[in-house]
């Protein structure tokens, strides 16, 4: 989800109000994945080099995700999201855990759209903690599978992406899901993702369909 601050900025406004208005681009395109039938949608709010932001920058993204899962996240639990989040928990201010704990817990029973939320994500930060673990359990060298590290990750029922969509015209991924992705298609935007909504996720998905996908087979 990027381009807020380029938003906020081409319109003379604090950073902190691009962020704001990105939190209804994602209800809106949350609204727009239900309509479309997609079951899984994963997005990317905060990595882990986001830290690094002003303070007041980043006090503000911890604010802006409070007041989502007060407001928004439950309305959309209304509509059957259930939503989880992925990424450390260990920085993440203690409020905000216990709000997103209670939320993965109201909302566990619904399956209309899986809504996953990297908040403290760093794609290299996840590998590191599942090799860690790995090695805490004293798995044997030559028994180490693909499947071994996969169920190691943050979350291991998080589907592979089938796609991926970057924002704002930036072509890279930026750390995100670095081992799911291997095989996604990428789509970039150039849209901030402020004004990201249905049509910009329909022309994203009319993109993918007109993908041919092999998986390095023939
Ligand atoms: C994405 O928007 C939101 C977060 C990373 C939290 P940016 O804040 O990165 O927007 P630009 O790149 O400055 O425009
Ligand atoms: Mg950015």
């Amino acid at each position: 989800m990027d381009g807020n601050g380029r938003w906020a900025t081409a319109r003379g406004l604090p950073v902190a109000e691009g962020h704001r208005e990105g939190a209804r681009a994602l209800r809106r395109t949350v609204e727009a994945a239900i309509e479309f039938g997609i079951d899984s949608l994963a997005v990317y709010a905060f990595s882990t080099e986001n830290w690094a932001r002003p303070d007041d920058e980043v006090e503000s993204i911890m604010e802006l995700m409070d007041r989502t899962i007060e407001r928004e996240l439950p309305d959309l639990a209304k509509q059957g999201v259930r939503t989880r989040f992925f990424g450390r928990r260990d920085r993440v201010p203690d409020e905000l855990r216990g709000k997103i704990e209670r939320l993965e817990t109201e909302t566990a029973h619904l399956d209309r759209l899986n809504l996953w939320i990297a908040f403290d994500y760093g794609g290299r930060a996840e590998l590191v903690e599942a090799v860690r673990t790995i090695l805490d359990e004293g798995v044997r060298p030559q028994d180490m599978s693909e499947a071994d590290l996969a169920a190691r990750l943050y979350a291991p029922d998080l589907p592979d992406p089938d796609l991926v969509i970057r924002t704002s015209g930036e072509q890279r991924l930026s750390n995100f899901l670095l081992w799911q992705s291997a095989y996604s298609e990428l789509v970039f935007d150039d849209t901030l993702w402020p004004d990201f909504g249905e049509e910009q996720l329909r022309v994203a998905l009319d993109e993918y369909t007109r993908r041919g996908r092999r998986f390095g087979a023939r």
